[in-house]
């Protein structure tokens, strides 16, 4: 049977984009997106998900009487969908410890930034490649990580780096480090489920 994936987003899902890609292009070791969860109602990855067919259900916390209760929620929508691997892809909620361990070994995250370095908690977004560039680092690059209890501490499956250029903005740096993400979570993915990870 093929491996079922959820992806959890929060944005535009760009990386949501390139693994429903990596799939139809069947370079997801046979691996199948059954399901994508946002957070967000107007995370345009809601959209990416329904003009490729796969289900998309938005969970937000504001529903529940807490984190606790919303995330039992998601919880139990991914062993609904049988869900064999939860992918985060630009999804901005920390997981609780009860919910990593209910997963435990099965969640993957992308983060913007050559880790340990620039990751934790605040950094997200640009503010991780205002960093970056604050740090005058000589290269950036992306992680694909294992999301175990501490933020962007888990060990990492896959990294590639970039150049940094002194003149870049951070948002120059985004893009340039968001085309190499493209490329290293459904790598990442393919080798994990091929076993070669
Ligand atoms: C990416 O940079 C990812 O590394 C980070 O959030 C961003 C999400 O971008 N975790 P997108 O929604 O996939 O376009």
């Amino acid at each position: 049977m093929s491996a079922g994936l959820a992806v959890l987003v929060s944005g535009s899902g760009s990386n949501l984009q390139s693994l429903l890609d990596a799939q139809k292009a069947d370079a997801l070791a046979g691996a199948k997106i059954v399901l994508v969860l946002s957070d967000n109602p107007k995370s345009y990855a809601l959209t990416r998900a329904e003009q490729a067919g796969v289900q998309a259900l938005v969970i937000r916390p504001k529903d529940y009487a807490t984190r606790a209760d919303w995330e039992r929620a998601v919880g139990d929508a991914l062993d609904a969908a049988r869900v064999d691997w939860v992918l985060l892809a630009g999804f901005l909620r920390i997981f609780s410890g009860d919910f990593v361990r209910r997963f435990a070994g099965r969640i993957l995250n992308i983060h913007p930034s050559l880790l340990p370095k620039y990751g934790g908690e605040g950094f997200y977004g640009l503010k991780v490649h205002e960093a970056v560039l604050a740090g005058n680092e000589k290269e950036s690059g992306a992680s694909v990580h294992f999301v175990t209890e501490g933020c962007d501490e888990g060990p990492v499956i896959l990294q590639e780096k970039v150049a940094v250029y002194p003149e870049d903005t951070p948002e120059q740096l985004q893009q340039r480090v968001l085309k190499i993400e493209h490329k290293l979570y459904p790598k990442a993915v393919r080798e994990l489920l091929k076993g070669s990870k």
